[in-house]
């Protein structure tokens, strides 16, 4: 089974931006865990993170024909405004799980509305990194 891990703008700064938000732990520690659970899951993760809208519906789109099985996604900002991201998730007909490391339905109004999530068959949020792993679990085992 192969996975297609996408992570929206922003999520490279882990480690940097509002650790009082987000934690300490860096982009890289959250791929080397993510890669660990893959193993663990005995499936394989393909790994995506941009800053940029189009190039999301973009990886998105190839998901459709290069053989990925599921997908999951943290859009991070995007959530909340990207009608393109959730076409495009819609589009490839794949299952995606959607994941935010904070708890957003806790935070500000503007988070509270989520485009993609409406293309997801099931959300991890506010689990820290510990939301990939689950996502992951659900994809493989469903
Ligand atoms: C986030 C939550 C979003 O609202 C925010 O814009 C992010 C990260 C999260 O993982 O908690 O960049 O998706």
């Amino acid at each position: 089974m192969k996975l297609l891990i996408v992570n929206g703008p922003n999520l490279n700064m882990l480690g940097i931006r509002e650790k009082h938000i987000y934690g300490d732990r860096d982009y890289d520690a959250l791929c080397r865990a993510i890669r660990q659970w893959a193993d663990e899951l005995g499936c394989e993760a393909d790994i995506y993170q941009s800053n940029h809208e189009g190039d999301i519906v973009d990886r998105i789109q190839r998901a459709y024909s290069d053989g990925t099985d599921g997908i999951v996604i943290n859009p991070a900002a995007y959530t909340h405004t990207s009608v393109a991201i959730l076409d495009a998730l819609k589009a490839v007909q794949l299952p995606a799980v959607e994941v935010h490391i904070s708890d957003v339905t806790q935070r500000e109004d503007f988070r509270q509305v989520s485009y993609a999530g409406m293309a997801c068959v099931a959300h991890y949020i506010g689990l820290g990194f510990e939301g990939y792993h689950r996502a992951m679990e659900y994809l493989v085992n469903h």
